[in-house]
C-alpha cells in the first residue's frame, strides 16, 4: 500500500487513423468558428487536410513557427490573430508549432486543438518555453495547455525514420523519468511502463517498415502516455542534463536526449533499482540502462555525444553546472560521477550491465560454438604447430571475451579504434605496444614466467623503454651522474651464483631517471649519456659507483595507453627504481629493477613492476663516505647482491 497524489489535466485527446475528419466537430464543440490555423511548412500534406475539413471555418495562417518559441516569432502571430479576430487556435505539426499555440493561448486565453506530427508530447503538457534575446524563460500554466489533441497515426507517417527514433525515445526519456519521479504514484507508473513497452516494440518494426500502421500508432499511443507523465510528475537528472548540453552547448534537443538516456539510467539504477527491474521487465531485457543503448545502437540511433560535435574538452564544464544547483533526483549527483559518464556518453560506451550475464538463446550458443571451432580448427595446418596453438587460443579467448560480454559493434569499433591509434603513435623511439603490454600486466607476466622460477636467484623485472645499447663504459667508483644534481647515492654491488661464489668480469649496465623522474633521452640538453654506465665486477664478484637518488616518474602517457589510464582512473607513475642488467660467463642474464623502500607508487606501479625482493633499504650515510669522497648534506647508500643462475641450472624457457 502506498499513499499518492496524483493531478489530472484536463485536455480532451481523440486517438486513431483519420481523426482529421473530426477536427471540425472539434472547434464547433468548443463553440468557436474563427480558426487561426498553424502549420509549418514541412507539414503541408497534413496542413492540406487540415483545410480542406475545416474549410471556411478559417479565417487566417500563420507558417512561422521556429525552435524555442522566441517571443518575437509570437508577437507577430498575435498581430495576425487579432487583425482576423480568430476565436480559436489549431496547430498542425511538431514542438514549435505546438510551442506557438500556447504561447498565444496564454496570451490569449483562446483554446486550441492540436494536431502532432512527432512524438514530442509536449501537446498534453501545460508548460511553454519561451526566448527572448537569448534568454530561455519557462512557465506553467492552466491557460497554456492546449483544450483538444487529435492524434491522428495518418500525420505521423511521413515523419523520417531517424527522427522518429530520437523522437521516439525522447517519449522514451519522460517515462523512465517518471518512474523514479519523487511525484510518481500508480497511475503515472502504468501510463509510463505501458509506453516503455511499446516504445521497444514499435521501433525496431518502424526502422524495418516506416509506414507500418500498428507501430506508428503505438509510439504516438506512447508519446501520448509519456506526455501525460511529463505533465504530472517532476523529472531528474535526464532532463537537467539534456537541458544543459542544449542550453549551453548548442547540442540538438532530440538527438541528445537519445544519447544522454541510457547513461542517466545507469548513473541511477543503484538508487533506484526496482524501477530498472520494472523498465527492464517492459522492455524484454535483462538489465534497462543497457537494454535502452542496444535499442537505440539497433535502430541506428546515435549513441555519443563526440559525434554530436560535443568537444570532449567541454565535458568537465558541463558536469559542473549540470550539479550547481540541487534538484530531486534518485542518486546524489557528485561532479566525478557526472563527469565520467558525460565522458562514456562522449566516447559512445555502452552502460556496463552489472547485474547479469544473459547468455544468447540456446540455438545461437551453439552457434557461437561451432563458429569458434571452425576458427580455431582453420589453424591446424599451420607448419609450426606452436602458431597454431598460440593462434588457436587467442581466438577461443577472444570469442569467449565478446559472447560473455556482450560486446557491442560501437564498443568492438572503440577496441580497433584504440589499437589504430597506438600503431600510428609508435615510431624508432616510441613503443606504445609495448607501453600497453607493460600497463595491463602482461610484459611482467611474461617476465615472470621466463626468468623468476627459481627461489634462489634474484627476480626480474621489465626491461622498460629507456635502455640504450651500448653504454659508456664505466670504471670502478666513478659517478655515472657525471655532475647531474640530486641526492649522492653510493651502490655497493655484489654479483653471485647461486650458492654464493662471487662472478668477476660479469658486464653489468645501469640506468635510472633523475631526481625529477627524466631519463637522459627525454632531456635533449645533455650532451651523451648520463645516469647510465656499463661496469665490470672485480676478483670478488664487486663493482662499486656513485649515482643519485632517483625518482618517481609518469611513463609516456600522452598517447592512446595514457587514454586508457585515464579512462579508469589509474595514474601513469612508476616507483623509484635503478635498472640493471647483468651477464656472465655461463650464466642467464638477469634484467631487473632495485625499488627505493618507502617511496611513492610501490603498491601501484603503473607496469606493476615491484617484487618483494627487490624493494631494497636505500640507507641514509652516516660519517665519511666510504671512498673519502667530500659530500656537502645528505647521501645514501646502497648495498645489494645480485644471484644468477647458471646456465646448467636455468629451467628450460
Ligand atoms: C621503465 O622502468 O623504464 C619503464 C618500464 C615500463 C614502461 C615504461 C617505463
Ligand atoms: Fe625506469
Amino acid at each position: 500500500m502506498r499513499n499518492f497524489v496524483h493531478t489530472s489535466h484536463p485536455s480532451r485527446v481523440i486517438f486513431g487513423t483519420g481523426t482529421v475528419g473530426q477536427v471540425r466537430d472539434e472547434v464547433e464543440r468548443l463553440g468557436c468558428s474563427r480558426v487561426l490555423l498553424l502549420a509549418g511548412p514541412a507539414v503541408a500534406k497534413a496542413a492540406a487536410r487540415v483545410r480542406d475539413v475545416l474549410g471556411d471555418l478559417i479565417v487566417a495562417e500563420f507558417d512561422g513557427a521556429a525552435m524555442h518559441t522566441p517571443v518575437e516569432v509570437t508577437e507577430r502571430a498575435l498581430d495576425v490573430l487579432r487583425e482576423h479576430a480568430a476565436d480559436c487556435l489549431v496547430a498542425v505539426g511538431g514542438g514549435s508549432t505546438t510551442g506557438l499555440a500556447k504561447a498565444l493561448a496564454l496570451r490569449t486565453e483562446l483554446p486550441q486543438v492540436i494536431l502532432p506530427t512527432t512524438y514530442a508530447g509536449s501537446e498534453v503538457t501545460p508548460v511553454l518555453g519561451e526566448t527572448q534575446g537569448g534568454r530561455k524563460i519557462t512557465q506553467s500554466s492552466p491557460a497554456i495547455l492546449p483544450e483538444t489533441v487529435v492524434y491522428d497515426v495518418e500525420f505521423t507517417r511521413d515523419l523520417p525514420v531517424g527522427m522518429s527514433v530520437t523522437s521516439g525515445v525522447n517519449a522514451l526519456a519522460h517515462a523512465v523519468e517518471a518512474l523514479y519521479s519523487p511525484q510518481a504514484n500508480p497511475v503515472i507508473d502504468g501510463m509510463a511502463l505501458d509506453a516503455v513497452g511499446r516504445i521497444a516494440r514499435a521501433l525496431p518494426v518502424l526502422v524495418a517498415q516506416p509506414s507500418d500502421t500498428g507501430a506508428r500508432a503505438d509510439l504516438l499511443h506512447a508519446a501520448w502516455l509519456a506526455g501525460t507523465c511529463l505533465a504530472s510528475v517532476g523529472m531528474g537528472l535526464h532532463h537537467k542534463l539534456c537541458h544543459t548540453l542544449g542550453g549551453t552547448f548548442g547540442l540538438p534537443h532530440a538527438e541528445t536526449h537519445t544519447v544522454i538516456l541510457p547513461h542517466a539510467m545507469a548513473y541511477n539504477a543503484p538508487a533506484a533499482p526496482d524501477v530498472m527491474n520494472r523498465i527492464a521487465e517492459a522492455l524484454d531485457v535483462a538489465d534497462a540502462p543497457s537494454g535502452v543503448f542496444d535499442l537505440i545502437a539497433s535502430v541506428g540511433g546515435p549513441t555519443s555525444l563526440g559525434r554530436l560535435g560535443m568537444a570532449q574538452a567541454d565535458l568537465p564544464e558541463a558536469a559542473r553546472l549540470a550539479v550547481a544547483t540541487p534538484y530531486p533526483n534518485p542518486r546524489e549527483l557528485t561532479y566525478q560521477g557526472i563527469e565520467s559518464l558525460l565522458q562514456d556518453a562522449w566516447r559512445g560506451l555502452r552502460p556496463a550491465s552489472p547485474a547479469v550475464h544473459v547468455p544468447p538463446a540456446l540455438g545461437a550458443t551453439a552457434d557461437l560454438e561451432r563458429l569458434t571451432e571452425q576458427v580455431v580448427a582453420s589453424f591446424a595446418d599451420a607448419p609450426d604447430p606452436r602458431v597454431g596453438q598460440l593462434l588457436g587460443d587467442l581466438v577461443r579467448h577472444l570469442h569467449h571475451f565478446v559472447t560473455s560480454n556482450d560486446v557491442t559493434e560501437s564498443e568492438w569499433q572503440h577496441a580497433v579504434d584504440f589499437l589504430t591509434r597506438t600503431g600510428q603513435i609508435c615510431t624508432s623511439t616510441r613503443q606504445e605496444f609495448v607501453l600497453l603490454s607493460d600497463t595491463l600486466g602482461v610484459s611482467s607476466i611474461v617476465d615472470l614466467l621466463t626468468n623468476s622460477r627459481t627461489p634462489e636467484t634474484t627476480p626480474s623485472a621489465v626491461l622498460g623503454p629507456f635502455y640504450t645499447d651500448g653504454p659508456p663504459e664505466t670504471a670502478q667508483g666513478a659517478d655515472i651522474s657525471r655532475g647531474v644534481a640530486g641526492t649522492p647515492l653510493w651502490a655497493d654491488i655484489r654479483v653471485t651464483d647461486t650458492e654464493d661464489h662471487p662472478l668477476p668480469d660479469a658486464v653489468v649496465d645501469v640506468w635510472q631517471a633523475d631526481k625529477d623522474g627524466f631519463y637522459d633521452v627525454q632531456l635533449p640538453e645533455h650532451e651523451g649519456p648520463v645516469l647510465r654506465g656499463r661496469l665490470r665486477t672485480d676478483d670478488e664478484g664487486r663493482l662499486r659507483f656513485w649515482t643519485i637518488l632517483p625518482a618517481e616518474y609518469p611513463i609516456p602517457d600522452d598517447g592512446p595507453v595514457g587514454q586508457m589510464l585515464q579512462a579508469v582512473n589509474r595514474h601513469p607513475y612508476r616507483a623509484p627504481h635503478l635498472h640493471f642488467m647483468i651477464s656472465a660467463p655461463g650464466h642467464r642474464r638477469l634484467i631487473t629493477q632495485l625499488f627505493v623502500k618507502g617511496g611513492p607508487y610501490l603498491d601501484s606501479d603503473t607496469v606493476f613492476g615491484v617484487k618483494e625482493g627487490l624493494v631494497i633499504d636505500f640507507a641514509p650515510g652516516t660519517g665519511p663516505t666510504p671512498d673519502g669522497r667530500a659530500v656537502d648534506g645528505e647521501w645514501r647508500s646502497l648495498q645489494f647482491t645480485f644471484r644468477i643462475a647458471r646456465i646448467a641450472d636455468a629451467p628450460a624457457s
